[in-house]
């Protein structure tokens, strides 16, 4: 078969990973596709930064927007709402199946992104966006689809998790466990989006979507990040027998007119020891699932990093390659049912 064309966007840790797994993988890539994969581009920001990665000469680009024009098949890893969401629509409006890892862009404006999709009768796939390599939206949107999903608890940021495992295992305050994760590079040197919970929120909107199969976008979700949590409470917490989560809260309610709606919340939460959830540590991510006939599921994982990133990333690749190949489209969101999402996770 042909070639399929891949523009990846992005060289970060992500998409250097990315690019690194397309030219080792290239054979097995190949057999598992049905068609070898030939990288055609990867749209940078600057030619001259340091890269994790030796990007084959003449590859590098800052002319993203003529790259996506070329492509079969395009990896938006630069995160972000701008470039990347003028990129994304352009990519489909010329015929492109998509992948990205962006999370704040699916929970901002996941919508313009799917309806986009449709309309170009293209894939749009995100396995990426939420905990890293674990695999989740899949079992949530497909594997879970004839189940009811009632209840998805997840700790779906690995700064912070580290930084709260840090503060019970060491007795450490909030400051000196956050200096210690931006030296081991989990946290970023303006780490607000991570200890304010803005990012496990973005994730959260996204698991609740797919959940439930109702739109929830990152306003709707009520948000506390940690960086109120003293030494003091992680203490309290240890007395009563429990660990400080940053939790992502998604849960389905019937309503006192017997309708069900959709409650969405992130905050530091006390989880007694004995749950599965507590056994998360270090930069760890794991989300706790309860549904009506499966019962309570957890899918555990490394839920950051550019390399177990760039496995969910390239999973979705060989998806949207092989249904390309096959003409057909992938359910990258749900069918959706209307609810009502309760206003800030109202309790
Ligand atoms: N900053 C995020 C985290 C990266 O710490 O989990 C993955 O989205």
């Amino acid at each position: 078969a042909e070639p399929l064309k891949v523009a990846v966007l992005g060289c970060g840790s992500v998409g250097s990973q990315v690019v690194r797994l397309l030219d080792e993988q290239a054979d097995d890539l190949a057999a598992r596709i049905g068609a070898p994969v030939e990288l055609v581009g990867v749209g940078v920001r600057r030619l001259d930064a340091p890269r994790e990665v030796d990007v084959p000469e003449g590859l590098l680009t800052t002319d993203a927007a003529s790259l996506v024009t070329r492509a079969d098949l395009v990896v938006e890893v630069i995160g972000g709402i701008e470039p990347a969401r003028g990129l994304i629509l352009s990519a489909l409006e010329s015929g492109a199946s998509v992948v990205t890892a962006n999370k704040a862009l699916l929970a901002e404006d996941g919508p313009t992104l799917f309806e986009a999709a449709a309309k170009a009768g293209r894939d749009l796939y995100y396995e990426a966006a939420v905990a890293g390599a674990i695999p989740i939206l899949r079992p949530l949107r497909e594997s879970l689809a004839g189940d009811r999903v009632t209840r998805v608890l997840g700790i779906v940021n690995g700064t912070t998790n580290f930084i709260l495992d840090k503060m019970d295992s060491s007795g450490a305050g909030f400051a000196e466990a956050l200096e210690e994760a931006q030296e081991l590079g989990y946290a970023e040197a303006d780490p607000t989006a991570d200890v304010e919970g803005f990012d496990a929120a973005a994730k959260a909107a996204i698991l609740a979507s797919l959940a439930f199969h109702t739109r929830v976008t990152a306003a709707d979700v009520h948000r506390e990040g940690i960086s109120e949590v003293t030494a003091a409470d992680v203490a309290s917490a240890a007395d009563m027998g429990c660990v400080v989560k940053l939790l992502a809260i998604c849960e389905l309610r019937v309503q006192p007119d017997g309708e069900e709606a959709v409650a969405v919340r992130v905050h530091p939460a006390m989880i007694p020891r004995s749950h599965p959830l507590a056994s998360v540590r270090e930069a760890y991510n794991a989300v706790f699932v309860e549904s009506d006939a499966a019962g309570q599921l957890m899918f555990y994982g490394p839920g950051a990093g550019g390399s177990p990133t760039a496995s969910a990333v390239l999973g979705d690749l060989v998806t949207v390659a092989r249904n390309r190949l096959s003409q057909t489209r992938g359910a990258g969101e749900s069918a959706y049912t209307d609810r009502a999402v309760l206003p800030m996770g109202e309790t």
